[in-house]
């Protein structure tokens, strides 16, 4: 019997990206393709066009919510954003991010939630921040068959104890750190690791010995795959975009033109023509209706 893959419909599942990375140890074709998504279009739109992986990242609370970090977003926020994007994907594969707070205490209420993710949320995977310290936590979830995406690097849940966002991994200690980190997830369970803000050199030599994928942010090109947070690549955030961010478009222009020229139409009476307006049937013109003040 012959197995097609993904059942023939193209869907991308867990089994197909660890296939991919096993097919191709040197990660020389076959890259996994990511973006994050946090609502209904902007999820059709990445799945439509052929994004392999959508994470829900709890970017969310910068870029869409307007917070100045990751912090404050919550399993609720989270989920109600999940479900939207949900409602927007049919071949990615969906991963959801595990916002602050929701994992860091018990392994008990970190299951609960996950599980939240999944269940009311339809997650197919959930991402968790954090290397050799997450160990317990990342295989308990597998255990439970929530496929774990891991997250070392930058984590900019630990915004506060690194003392801001910057390039991890730079001294031979922090290598050898980072490295321990990324073993203890593949150890643990996890499916893939992101590789966030760390050296070219370094996240190749992982990419290297690891048999997940390792996806990169902020990288280099040697990861097995890449993420950018969607708002970065299509121009619409409003600090200054990282390094690593490649902008693919200026939608931000776009948006405010097209308000811009419908604000005018309006105020110049351009809008709406009589072409955009409703008519009443011959029949049944509008009767004079006069109304006798009392
Ligand atoms: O929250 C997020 O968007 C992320 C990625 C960009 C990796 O964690």
């Amino acid at each position: 019997m012959s197995v097609v893959p993904n059942g023939g419909n193209g869907k991308i599942t867990v089994p197909d990206l660890l296939q991919r990375k096993a097919a191709d140890p040197n990660s020389k074709t076959q890259k996994i393709t990511c973006l994050t998504a946090y609502d209904y279009p902007t999820a059709r739109l990445l799945d439509e066009a052929g994004v392999d992986v959508i994470l829900v990242g709890d970017s969310l609370g910068m870029v869409v919510l307007g917070h100045e970090s990751t912090l404050s977003v919550t399993v609720d926020e989270m989920l109600h954003h999940t479900r939207a994007v949900r409602r927007g994907t049919r071949r990615a594969l969906l991963v959801a991010d595990m916002p602050y707070g929701s994992y860091h205490t018990d392994t008990a209420e970190s299951l609960r939630n996950a599980v939240r993710f999944v269940k009311e949320a339809g997650a197919e995977a959930v991402k968790v921040e954090g290397g050799e310290r997450r160990l317990e936590l990342i295989a308990r979830l597998t255990e439970a068959e929530i496929p774990v995406m891991g997250h070392v690097g930058l984590t900019p849940q630990s915004v506060n104890a690194l003392g801001g966002y910057r390039v991890q991994g730079k001294t031979p200690d922090a290598a050898e750190q980072l490295i321990r980190d990324a073993r203890a997830v593949e150890a643990s369970g996890a499916f893939a690791v992101v590789l966030e803000a760390v050296p070219r050199e370094l996240a190749a030599q992982i990419t290297r010995e690891l048999r997940i994928p390792t996806i990169g942010i902020g990288a280099g090109p040697d990861c097995d795959g890449q993420i950018l947070v969607v708002h970065d690549i299509l121009g619409l955030t409003f600090s200054q975009p990282p390094k690593f961010a490649r902008q693919y478009a200026n939608v931000a222009e776009i948006i405010s033109n097209a308000v811009r020229e419908y604000c005018e139409d309006v105020r110049n009476s351009g809008f709406p023509s009589d072409a955009e307006s409703y008519h009443a049937p011959q029949a049944t013109k509008v009767r004079k209706t006069v109304f006798i003040a009392s």
